[in-house]
């Protein structure tokens, strides 16, 4: 391994679908190097792709964030890391139970099903924002409602509640302090619990994910009610939030590279594979975490058991021994080994229904609107801090 000054992480990017700079030593010392976390504990970090789809693979490697030695990225994270997180945060057999309680919904059969319901969604939404612009804020307007709405209606969540489990689940993901974290946790808790107490009540259950979890798994016994309540909110945070800052960082990018969106709209064959270029290139969930539960040997180093470890998918996704040239928007590459939706039993949930979303919004965006461009400088344009998903905090569009 080479060595390296310690880089702390995360950092914030420079540019928005960059890695930030500062990380440029860890891409010089791939697979595998030491960064220091926000509270100077060090931990491992991962930067090749053969090593980080080795171990994101690995069982030896825990995602139980309730342990004590789990390596946290931000103090709101370790505030909040005595509570449970369905899925994501839990390891086999209870993930497996969970996974596979959930996966139905989520198979790429039903993203398939659901694209006539997101177009509806997507040309609702362009219809209202073309009526009262230009110009619009992409992000309220269109990059948040689209995801937000599909995914209430595939949960069974009312969306009228929309502006406030938004706000709550961006407090949960941004903080600022512990405090707001775990308050928004208490707040979406509250929220989910009277969801499930009137979804109980029903005598025949509704047609959401949420329905088929109370009647069928907590009626039997075979999930607790804590239990549904986490899976709902996971469910209803990494569905809205993500997909959005893809649609609007993606719009972003597609719009700083004139010349691959002309490629695009002269094609539109070339659509799945640039929605996993951009998955790539962009990598808004950067910086996955995991406790080492084992000693284990990676590329002449060993990880020791408790140490933690965080895999640095921006930098993954640019390793140039499996991506020539991966600083460029390519939609001729083949990208999809990327970690962009992670990597072994883990891996996105959503990846179908995220992949047909971004789908139909981009294509139907720029269709629609042949002249769409930034009404503000490019470089003026707030995006998301590091330590976060990354995305646009506002994109001010014109047509
Ligand atoms: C473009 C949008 C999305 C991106 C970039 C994304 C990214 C990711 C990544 C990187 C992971 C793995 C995390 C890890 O291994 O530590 C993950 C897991 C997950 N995602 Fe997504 N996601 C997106 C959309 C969605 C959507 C629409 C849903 C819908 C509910 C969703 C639900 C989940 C869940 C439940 C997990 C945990 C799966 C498990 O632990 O078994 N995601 N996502």
């Amino acid at each position: 391994m080479p060595e390296t000054e310690t880089v702390a992480f995360p950092q914030d990017r420079t540019c928005p679908y960059h890695p930030p700079t500062a990380y440029d030593p860890l891409r010089d010392a791939r697979p595998l190097t030491r960064i220091a976390l926000f509270d100077g504990r060090p931990a491992w970090l991962v930067s090749g792709h053969a090593a980080a789809r080795a171990l994101l693979a690995d069982r030896r490697l825990s995602t139980d964030r309730t342990h004590p030695d789990f390596p946290a990225p931000t103090a709101r994270f370790a505030a909040a890391r005595n509570r449970k997180t369905a899925l994501l945060g839990v390891d086999d057999p209870e993930h497996q139970t969970q996974r596979r309680m959930t996966i139905p919904a989520f198979t790429l059969k039903r993203a398939t099903e659901l694209r006539p319901r997101i177009q509806q969604v997507v040309d609702q939404r362009l219809d209202a924002m073309i009526a009262q612009g230009p110009p619009a804020e992409l992000v309220s307007a269109f990059a948040l409602p689209v995801p937000s709405t599909v995914i209430c209606a595939l949960l069974g969540v009312p969306y009228a509640d929309h502006d406030f489990f938004e706000g709550q689940s961006r407090r949960l993901l941004r903080g600022p302090t512990a405090e707001d974290t775990m308050d928004a946790r208490d707040q979406l808790e509250a929220y989910i619990g009277e969801l499930i107490d009137r979804k109980e009540k029903q005598p025949e259950p509704g047609d959401g994910v949420l329905d088929e979890l109370v009647h069928q798994r907590l009626r039997k016994g075979e999930l607790g009610r804590d239990e549904v309540m986490s899976l709902a909110i996971i469910l209803l945070v990494a569905g809205h939030e993500t997909t959005a800052n893809m649609i609007s960082l993606g719009t972003y990018t597609l719009l700083q590279h004139p010349d691959r969106l002309a490629e695009l709209r002269a094609d539109p064959a070339l659509l799945p594979t640039a929605v996993e270029e951009l998955m790539r290139m962009l990598s808004i969930a950067d910086g996955l975490l995991r406790l080492a539960t084992d000693d284990i040997e990676v590329a002449g180093t060993t990880i020791r058991a408790g140490d933690g470890v965080v895999f640095a998918t921006s930098v993954i996704n640019r390793d140039e021994d499996v991506y020539a040239d991966p600083d460029t928007l390519d939609w001729h590459r083949s990208a999809r080994h990327h970690v962009g939706f992670g990597f072994g039993v883990h891996q996105c949930l959503g990846q179908n229904l995220a992949r047909a979303e971004l789908e139909i919004a981009l294509q139907t965006l720029f269709d629609r609107l042949p002249t769409l461009r930034l009404a503000a400088p490019a470089d003026e344009i707030p995006f998301k801090p590091g330590d976060t998903v990354q995305g646009m905090l506002e994109l001010p569009v014109t047509w």
